[in-house]
């Protein structure tokens, strides 16, 4: 039973996130105000956690089907009809909007003999027929057709229908939970969550770009790469002069987490001063024969000049209101993890990440980028649809995902190395940083009261 600790800190006359915010050029929230730092074991992490199929099947029974996870965006099924196939763990669901203001999930098997329903997204379905030998459900899910009812007097239709997962939605996004006895979305996500995003409605928001990829290591693997900053000096040495990666801020509360980490303030880890214009650079990872995107000094600084940036690229969908944001919402990164794989960040920067297990894979995972964008109320253009990529393709052949692209192939390097590492270890256990890997030991900790109930 590991110990557990006074809450963890940054070293004394350190740059804190905190003291950062008290030179924003604008009034700074209460939410960005927030702290709560925890101290939770384990520290130690079983290495069989990544590796396991024991594990990964105890994963399945214990967590995914069980728990609320988000399926797709409302906007993903605009018209009654709609439907996409949600696939988890080696489960599979059909989401399907039934009504303008209602969404179904199902269980994609057909009851005859147990074949997929759907095996692709689809539009405006008035009904889910077997390609096998055609029984139908209604889009509520109700028995539709039986082929030569006569030969099955021992079905009885009102107790056909589909099998169903549980629906919920928050912040435009779909969420499903397979168990029938689950608390509702709203208590497992809990108030704390939802008031810290009221100043961002990512349900006012449409998906711009949706990129997928398959990895080659565990779904938790992936995850945890998202997780810190504390990679950065290692894995992205070219961010540094731009961002305050060892300066971060971490906190946790129920089913979430959260990290900031300030941009357009230096590294602790240089040793060097960076100007501002280096610093301005370095944030959007500007290469030595690509041209200065903006001319920044005097007065003029890196975090400045970011924000001016993003308040006239928002003003268009947000109106007057941008120049009520903080610097702090328009350039540092609030990354969210909610329990256990759905990661949407805070403020105005666009991303949200899922992570998965690739089918019932131990060791491959798929990654997910969408980017959510405000737009004017009641003018939602498109969603993207999914943009695939194999575990040997390159992020930047995603070019919709602008400079991050070359930012992720940094970062998915690494993976499948950790996962041949992890195979290869012998010491038992993997070892986290008790302040700055604070959001994994948070989610640690939940996902082993979710698997020993
Ligand atoms: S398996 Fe679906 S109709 Fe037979
Ligand atoms: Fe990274």
């Amino acid at each position: 039973m590991s110990r557990v600790e006074p809450a963890p800190k940054l070293p004394e006359n350190w740059l804190t996130y905190q003291r950062l915010l008290d030179s924003d050029t604008h009034p700074v929230p209460d939410v960005l105000r927030r702290e709560n730092p925890i101290s939770l074991p384990p520290s130690e992490i079983p290495v069989e956690r990544y590796t396991s199929r024991a594990f990964f099947d105890l994963e399945v029974e214990r967590l995914w089907k069980r728990v609320w996870q988000m399926a797709c965006r409302e906007e993903d099924i605009p018209d009654v009809g709609d439907y996409i196939v949600y696939e988890i763990a080696g489960m599979s669901f059909l989401v399907a909007r039934v009504a303008p203001a209602r969404f179904k999930a199902f269980v994609n098997a057909c009851l005859h003999r147990g074949r997929l329903l759907r095996e692709k997204d689809g539009l405006r379905a008035t009904e889910f027929r077997c390609p096998f030998h055609g029984f139908a459900w209604n889009l509520d899910g109700t028995l539709k057709h039986i082929p030569c009812q006569w030969d099955f007097p021992h079905v009885k239709p009102s107790e056909w229908s589909l099998p169903e997962a549980k629906v919920g939605t928050w912040g435009g996004f779909v969420f499903i939970n397979p168990d029938p006895n689950a608390s509702s979305l709203e208590e497992f996500l809990g108030d704390e969550l939802t008031d810290q995003f009221k100043r961002w409605p990512l349900e006012l928001r449409y998906k711009q770009a949706h990129v997928a990829k398959i990895l080659r290591c565990n779904w938790k693997v992936a995850q945890e790469a998202f997780m810190e900053a504390f990679h950065v000096v290692a894995t992205h040495p070219q961010l540094l002069p731009g961002i305050g990666d060892a300066n971060s801020q971490y906190d946790a509360w129920g089913n979430f987490s959260r990290a900031i980490t300030a941009n357009g303030t230096p590294s602790p880890h240089l040793a060097w001063k960076p100007s501002e214009q280096e610093m301005f650079d370095a944030m959007v990872d500007r290469r030595l024969d690509e041209p200065a995107l903006v001319k920044v000094g005097g007065p003029l600084t890196a975090r400045i000049a970011a924000a001016a940036g993003g308040r006239e690229m928002l003003r268009p969908a947000l109106g007057p209101s941008v120049d009520e944001l903080s610097d702090a919402e328009l350039v540092d990164s609030f990354y969210y993890t909610v329990f256990p794989n759905f990661h949407p960040w805070g403020a105005y920067n666009r991303i949200v990440y899922r992570f998965r297990p690739h089918g019932a894979n131990v060791d491959e995972s798929i990654m997910e980028c969408m980017y959510l964008v405000p737009c004017p109320p009641g003018a939602k253009p498109p969603s993207a649809r999914i943009h695939w990529l194999g575990p040997d393709d390159d992020w930047t052949e995603a070019p919709e995902l602008g400079f991050l692209a070359r930012v992720f192939n940094q970062d998915t390097f690494n993976l499948p190395k950790v996962q041949l590492g992890l195979r290869a270890m012998s010491k038992k256990t993997i070892t986290l940083a008790n302040y700055q890997e604070t959001k994994i030991r948070h989610f640690h900790h939940l996902l082993d009261q979710w698997l020993a109930r």
